[in-house]
């Protein structure tokens, strides 16, 4: 392989070093340098190019051609001079060593060879140049047409001629080259004179299968810079849009008065080229007239063909249009079908079904009577004839009209008769026999005319009633404006003498009116020149009912207002509302919507007859709303001119009142009472107690009629509450609370004293306690000892015992000897002050006396600590007024300073003063006695 490729290589180098010497052909071939081989275009310019490199002398230059075995010396330079032959286009060449002249190419015959040659002293350089001379060809289109088998073909002819060389044609259609099958292409060249040629192509195609309008030639030449297209138009072909229609017209044949109907059939093929070519074709029998065949009309439009087809021949059959042309696939048919006709019968227009036969009857007299008749059938037209049955003519002022036979005369007896009609339509014929009866005359009554306004099953209706008329009366309504009513005539049969009776009602239904309106009935007769009128008034709508009723109820513990509204009101229900005014004259009021407590409920509207119920329930808790007018209004009812109320005053309840009471209860217990009196609500009462309160409390309720009481009454030892403060708390219904507080007293009993005896003391030997001693008249009556308590208790009961603990009999507060005093009466008593757990001791010793006791005894006083001082005093007044005989007289028999009181307070006293630290003063003197020498008598 590295061997092979050596070789290629050195073959390679070979065949380059031989192309060198094969350029170096001329002599000094490399010192001349000529452009190879230069192409010119007939008519224009070329240069020749040829420079000298050498460093010869130049002596003299030439370009030279051989023609005719002799060489033409054309342009150059010699001996310093430029020269150019006459006859050859050259330019002067630039200088001897530039040889390039401009030659103008006005032939073929320049074509040729041409030596540029500078000539030195000894050596002469030549080299020679091919001149190749090109002609641009002529270009040339053309379209032909031409028929070939029945096919329309089109050429299109493309020629370049006189080119040099022989130019390339090309075809494009649509920018695209002509690939189907039914295009053909023809080339042909012919060879022209002096070296030029023609070179000419033709497109052939059928026309109906191209579909583009224009066709392109390309030529291509090497004179051209790029393909010249040269565009022609050909012609194409577009398939027609192909329909038909038919429609009937008439014809009025010149000589004839007849009117011929004929079908106008119209084979439509528009928007075709080249022209389409129609047919018509039709399956009526050929032994048909020659008068009834399809006749074409003139003058019609482009692409359109109108055949003429009498109806009387081709009614019913099919026509086809068959439409041939180059864009359609062969003849194309349409085909129609024209109507055919019948003719079934005749009917009476006043008669609501068809029949062969047919009875009228006609009154006397009668006029303008017109018997409308119709065919019955799909013909288009028909021609009417009638006769009466007997006379084959029609009596006198009878005629056909129209398509109505028509009395022109009044009605008389002779019209009387059968009469055939007959309908026809070419062969299409249909009779009716009309039965014609003349009624004698009838004799006119008017009718007796009734309007009432009555109340039906569907509300009210109005009853309009034509009686006994002959002819029946004819009857309308007048209706005011705004009003539907649907009337309904109701026609009774005819009385056995020809009288009729008409009868209309107007139903008027439930609706209801709220302005007076009135309702006309108009009554047509023949013997009313004018039409009766009759009209009724229609009775207005009764404004709605309103009736408010209450009552009360009590619910958990309130008492409640349930007020009733009941609207009644006629068609129309209305809307019940409700508002609560202020007081008994209060102004409108609110709505009471969302007012607290309040429940409305609205029911649905019954209805009766004409009336319709509305109905609402309210229920409002009574003490809130306590004498404030409630009302019920109706409204949206179409009578109202404004709301309608009724009212009703809520009754006005006292406010609640509370009371709370304390004070001694049964059996050594007391008690605070609270008291609640309300009314139309309950209140739930509660004692607010201090803690650890041991009482009973017990509930008692009662009510007569709205009033409600409640007492809650709470028992305890006295000894447990004294001082405190008892809250009664009372909860109501939707208006808080009230509460009320009583405060229990602080008891006490300071002491018991003995208030009108003069007592001496003595120092007791009894338990170190003061004994009162007290002397007694021995034959006395009536004396008494009366004791006083000291204190703020509101009662207080006392007790003596004698020595051998017999109980003594007081009479009040008195230890009374209202017979005397005896012996057995002498001695120690001790008597006791209590009120529940407050007491007060007091010991007295009772002596008898024969003598009158004195006054100017010692007085042993033991005084409770904080008397002891106020004792003092009361010492230090008696001597005063002792020494004051005026002071002293009031005194004297009372012996109030003769007092002798046992310091024996109140457990409860003591322990309070013992207590308080801030009375240490008065502790040490708990025990003193103030004696003092007092002289009184009893
Ligand atoms: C060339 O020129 C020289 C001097 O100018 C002249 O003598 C000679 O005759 C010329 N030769 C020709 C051929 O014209
Ligand atoms: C030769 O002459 C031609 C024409 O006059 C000129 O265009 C060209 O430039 C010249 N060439 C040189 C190399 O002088
Ligand atoms: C060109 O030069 C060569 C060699 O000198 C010669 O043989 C030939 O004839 C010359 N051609 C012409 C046309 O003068
Ligand atoms: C002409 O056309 C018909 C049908 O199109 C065909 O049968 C017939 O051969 C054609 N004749 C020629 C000469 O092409
Ligand atoms: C219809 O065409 C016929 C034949 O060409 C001609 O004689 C006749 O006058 C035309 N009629 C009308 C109305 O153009
Ligand atoms: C016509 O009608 C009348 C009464 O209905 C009847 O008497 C008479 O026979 C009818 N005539 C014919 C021809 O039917």
């Amino acid at each position: 392989m590295g061997c092979s490729r050596l070789l290629m290589l050195g073959l390679l180098l070979n065949l380059s070093h031989c192309t060198e010497i094969l350029e170096d052909d001329g002599d000094g071939g490399s010192e001349v340098e000529v452009q190879s081989d230069p192409v010119a275009v007939l008519g224009e310019e070329v240069y020749l190019r040829c420079l000298y490199h050498g460093n010869a002398s130049i002596t003299g230059s030439a370009w030279k051609r051989h023609r005719g075995g002799r060489v033409h010396r054309l342009a150059g330079f010699t001996n310093g001079t430029a020269f150019r032959r006459s006859t050859a286009s050259l330019s002067f060449p630039a200088s001897p060593t530039n040889l390039t002249v401009r030659m103008r190419v006005s032939g073929v015959d320049v074509e040729g060879e041409y030596v540029c040659v500078f000539e030195s002293q000894d050596r002469e350089f030549n080299k020679t140049v091919n001149l190749q001379v090109h002609v641009r060809p002529q270009t040339q289109l053309s379209v032909t047409a031409e028929m070939d088998n029945g096919t329309h073909y089109q050429s299109v002819r493309c020629s370049a001629e006189d080119g040099k060389p022989r130019a390339q044609i090309d075809w494009l259609i649509n920018n695209k080259p002509p690939v189907k099958d039914y295009f053909s292409i023809e080339r042909s060249d012919s060879p022209g004179r002096i070296g030029v040629s023609s070179a000419a192509s033709i497109l052939r195609f059928p026309t109906h299968l191209q579909d583009e309008g224009s066709v392109t030639c390309v030529v291509r030449h090497p004179t051209l810079a790029s393909p010249v297209s040269t565009t022609v138009s050909v012609e194409t072909f577009v398939a027609p849009r192909v329909s038909v229609q038919a429609e009937m017209r008439q014809r009025q044949e010149e000589e004839e008065e007849e009117e011929e109907d004929y079908w106008r059939v119209s084979c439509v093929a528009s928007g075709g080229r080249p022209e389409t070519l129609v047919s018509l074709v039709t399956t009526a029998s050929d032994d048909d007239d020659e008068e009834e065949e399809p006749r074409r009309e003139n003058g019609t439009d482009a692409g359109t063909s109108v055949y003429r087809l009498p109806v009387r021949t081709y009614e019913g059959h099919n026509v086809s249009c068959v439409f041939t042309q180059p864009k359609l696939a062969g003849p194309q048919t349409r085909t129609l079908q024209l109507p055919s006709f019948s003719l079934s019968g005749v009917r009476l227009l006043s008669e609501p079904v068809n029949e062969l036969q047919a009875s009228l009857e006609l009154e006397e007299g009668q006029r303008d009577v017109s018997i409308g008749l119709e065919a019955v059938g799909n013909v288009p037209r028909y021609a009417l004839f009638c006769q009466k049955a007997e006379a084959s003519a029609l009596p006198g002022g009878v005629a056909v009209v129209g398509s109505a036979l028509t009395f022109q005369a009044p009605v008389g007896l002779l019209h009387a008769g059968l009469y055939v009609c007959e309908a026809s339509y070419y062969r299409h014929r249909a009779t009716v026999q009309i039965n014609i009866t003349v009624r004698p005359r009838p004799v006119l009554l008017p009718p007796s005319i009734s309007l009432d306004l009555r109340s039906g099953p569907s509300g009210r209706e109005v009853q309009c009633s034509a009686v006994g008329a002959n002819p029946a009366a004819t009857l309308s309504w007048g209706l005011p404006e705004g009003v539907a009513a649907v009337p309904s005539p109701r026609a009774s049969s005819p009385l056995p003498d020809g009288r009729r009776s008409v009868t209309g009602v107007l139903a008027l239904g439930t609706a209801c009116f709220p302005r007076p309106l009135a309702v006309g009935c108009v009554i047509h007769h023949p013997l009313f020149p004018t039409p009766e009128y009759r009209s009724v008034a229609i009775p207005l709508c009764a404004p709605p009912n309103i009736s408010l009723s209450s009552r009360e109820e009590w619910r958990g513990g309130e008492e409640y207002t349930v007020a009733r509204c009941r609207v009644v009101s006629v068609a129309t229900a209305a809307t019940v509302t409700w508002r609560l005014g202020g007081g008994a004259d209060g102004g409108d009021g609110v709505e009471i919507d969302d007012l607290e407590g309040v429940e409305v409920r609205t029911e649905e509207g019954q209805r009766v007859g004409l009336e319709v119920t509305a109905l609402s329930t309210l229920r409002l808790p009574t003490s809130l709303y306590s004498g404030r007018r409630l009302s019920c209004e109706a409204g949206g009812h179409p009578v109202l001119q404004h709301q309608e109320r009724q009212h009703l005053l809520l009754p006005s309840l006292g406010a609640p009142v509370l009371n709370v009471s304390m004070g001694p209860g049964e059996s050594d217990l007391w008690q605070a009472v609270c008291d609640y009196q309300a009314e139309g609500v309950e209140a739930n009462l509660s004692w607010v107690l201090p803690a650890g309160s041991r009482g009973q409390q017990s509930r008692r309720s009662w009510s007569h009629g709205r009033t409600v009481r409640t007492r809650l009454t709470y028992r305890f030892a006295l000894s447990s509450h004294e001082g405190d403060a008892l809250t009664c708390l009372a909860e109501y219904r939707r208006r808080g609370s009230d509460k009320r507080t009583v405060h229990i007293p602080k008891y006490y009993i300071s002491s018991l004293r003995v208030l009108n005896h003069t007592t001496r003391t003595k120092a007791s030997h009894s338990g170190g306690r003061c004994v009162l001693k007290l002397s007694l008249h021995k034959s006395l009556p009536g004396q008494r000892i009366l004791f006083e308590v000291e204190g703020n208790v509101p009662t207080h009961s006392i007790t003596c015992q004698s020595s051998d603990g017999s109980f003594v009999k007081l009479e009040g507060d008195a230890l009374a000897f209202p017979t005397g005093v005896e012996g057995r009466d002498e001695g120690l008593y001790t008597c006791l002050a209590s009120f529940y757990h407050h007491r007060a001791e007091l010991r007295l010793r009772v002596e008898v006396s024969s003598q009158d006791p004195q006054l100017a005894n010692l007085v042993l006083v033991c005084v409770p600590s904080a008397s002891a001082a106020a004792v003092l005093l009361a010492v230090a007044l008696w001597v005063f007024c002792k020494l004051n005989p005026g002071a002293r007289s009031k005194k004297q028999e009372t012996s109030a300073l003769t007092a002798l009181v046992r310091p024996l307070s109140s457990p409860e006293k003591s322990k309070a003063l013992v207590r308080r630290p801030d009375s240490q003063q008065y502790a040490h003197l708990d025990r003193y006695c103030i004696v003092s020498d007092v002289k009184s008598t009893v």
